[in-house]
């Protein structure tokens, strides 16, 4: 396939809207409550005739501080006894669902995302490991991935040390921004050095992978300051980075109402730093997987990209196609079979459901026939930039351009304008249009277009 991204000012003026970010289709929004701890349990008997293998999220909110610009589901707390009530109604929701799959089923895939893993003590962590050992079977080192999330200000050697012990073999880094005007204004003062010792130990420890989080958009930033962080992380090499560009939704998130409207980059601004960034990376051999993600090229999602077998699902982009994600703890969402299922989103409920025996699940979504098509249309496009009309006809018994009709009608602008290239057999996002993905896959999105709008998705700029 051919790789590649390219920059047209006008073409992201005049196409980015704010659109859903595909991690599920449908997104998260289309959850209803119909589907609960009865149609969730019937689903997991259903996915045991495939045997196929599983991923595990755990979710585990706390963090120490908040970072004003923050749009994951945390609870700031500096109380750590809070931590250890929270796993013991996680042991009890792993056995709970540990019930529900064949045990012959191997996990292939495990991921402690947040909030901040780390916010748990190194003696946490072991334990909490240990009791998913007790309950699913994990696959080993050289097949699984096992992946966590780390704010290096909660870490140290020795926690990297402890992490590479219990199984982890790839970590995701917060770094934000390394210029500490930025760091003051978002309220995360990071020093390098702190990032830097985690770093090393990742690599003195032999972690498969290390990817580093950057954020665009936040206040303070200009072109040269954002260089000078993307060189620093550069130099150090990371296997993968994601550059997310800073969604600022204060109606929605609190804490972003403490950042200064004033204090934030022009909209110009941020495209150029957007720009000079995409420059800057693909120089130092970087391939833009799509979606904020950027990789090495030997990095094993490149190679995935390539090869045709690049997956997404909630925790990004994945190799692990074909397994059935069981989401753990407070707001994790899980998809069983064609289903969506998610946990409850307040402490309190998840633990009152937790307490009563109850698995926590209070709403997802079963899909129907079309939707099932059209995440296979979508999924196929942001993982590869390319579709296969034939293939699509073939594997759902449609004709894709009579079933498409609409889609394929809203893409004729975007044809002329370079976007895409559209003919009987194919579909193929080109260079210009790469950054625009998302806004290309809502072409496909029936929900939308039922809508007047998308409210409160976020956008490319
Ligand atoms: C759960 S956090 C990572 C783990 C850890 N809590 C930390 O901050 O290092 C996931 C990532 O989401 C990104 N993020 C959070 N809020 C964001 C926002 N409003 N816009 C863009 N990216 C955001 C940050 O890059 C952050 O590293
Ligand atoms: S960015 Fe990470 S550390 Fe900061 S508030 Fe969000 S989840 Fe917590």
């Amino acid at each position: 396939m051919e790789q590649g991204v390219s920059f047209d000012l006008d073409l992201i003026r005049r196409y980015d809207q704010s659109g859903p970010r595909y991690t599920s289709y449908p997104t998260a929004v289309e959850f209803d409550e119909a589907f609960d701890e009865t149609a969730y349990k019937a689903t997991c008997a259903r996915s045991n005739e495939s045997g196929r293998p599983l991923s595990l999220y755990f979710h585990i909110p706390f963090c120490d501080t908040v970072c004003f610009y923050c749009a994951c589901n945390k609870i700031a707390t500096k109380d750590r006894s809070l931590a250890q009530p929270y796993l013991d109604r996680v042991y009890k929701e792993l056995e709970m669902q540990a019930a529900l799959f064949d045990s012959s089923r191997q996990v292939e895939q495990l991921h402690w995302g947040g909030g901040t893993p780390t916010f748990l003590s190194n003696a946490q962590m072991t334990e909490l490991m240990d009791v998913t050992r007790r309950h699913f079977k994990l696959a080993g080192d050289d097949v699984g991935e096992y992946s966590i999330e780390i704010d290096p200000r909660e870490a140290d050697a020795e926690t990297v040390k402890v992490l590479r012990q219990i199984g982890f073999n790839r970590m995701s880094l917060g770094v934000q921004d390394f210029d500490p005007r930025v760091q003051e204004a978002v309220n995360r003062v990071q020093t390098e050095a702190q990032t830097m010792e985690v770093l090393n130990a990742a690599l003195d420890e032999g972690f498969r992978s290390v990817s580093i989080d950057l954020i665009y958009g936040l206040p303070f930033q200009s072109v040269d300051s954002f260089l000078k962080t993307l060189d620093r992380v550069i130099e150090v090499n990371p296997q993968r980075m994601s550059i997310f560009n800073y969604a600022h939704l204060p109606e929605r998130f609190k804490p972003q109402r403490r950042i200064n409207d004033a204090d934030l980059p022009a909209p110009q601004v941020k495209l150029d730093i957007l720009q000079a960034t995409i420059q800057r990376l693909t120089d130092a051999g970087y391939v833009y997987i799509g979606m904020d993600h950027f990789a090495r090229p030997d990095d094993e999602l490149t190679l995935a990209q390539q090869a045709g077998t690049l997956y997404r699902n909630f925790q990004g982009y994945s190799t692990h196609a074909d397994c059935d994600l069981i989401g753990i703890g407070v707001t994790s969402i899980g998809m069983i079979d064609n289903t969506y299922g998610q946990n409850r989103r307040g402490l309190d409920e998840y633990y009152a459901d937790i307490d009563a025996g109850r698995l926590p699940v209070f709403r997802g979504i079963a899909l129907n026939q079309d939707d099932l098509i059209r995440r296979d249309v979508i999924t196929r496009l942001i993982c590869h930039f390319q579709l296969d009309m034939r293939s699509i006809e073939a594997k759902w018994g449609i004709d894709f351009a009579s079933y498409f009709a609409d889609g394929l009608e809203t893409l004729k602008g975007m044809t002329e304008d370079g976007l895409v290239a559209v003919d009987s057999e194919q579909i193929r996002i080109l260079a210009p249009g790469r950054l625009l993905v998302r806004n290309i896959c809502m072409a496909f999105d029936a929900y939308l277009a039922a809508k007047t709008g998308p409210i409160g998705f976020s956008k490319v700029i």
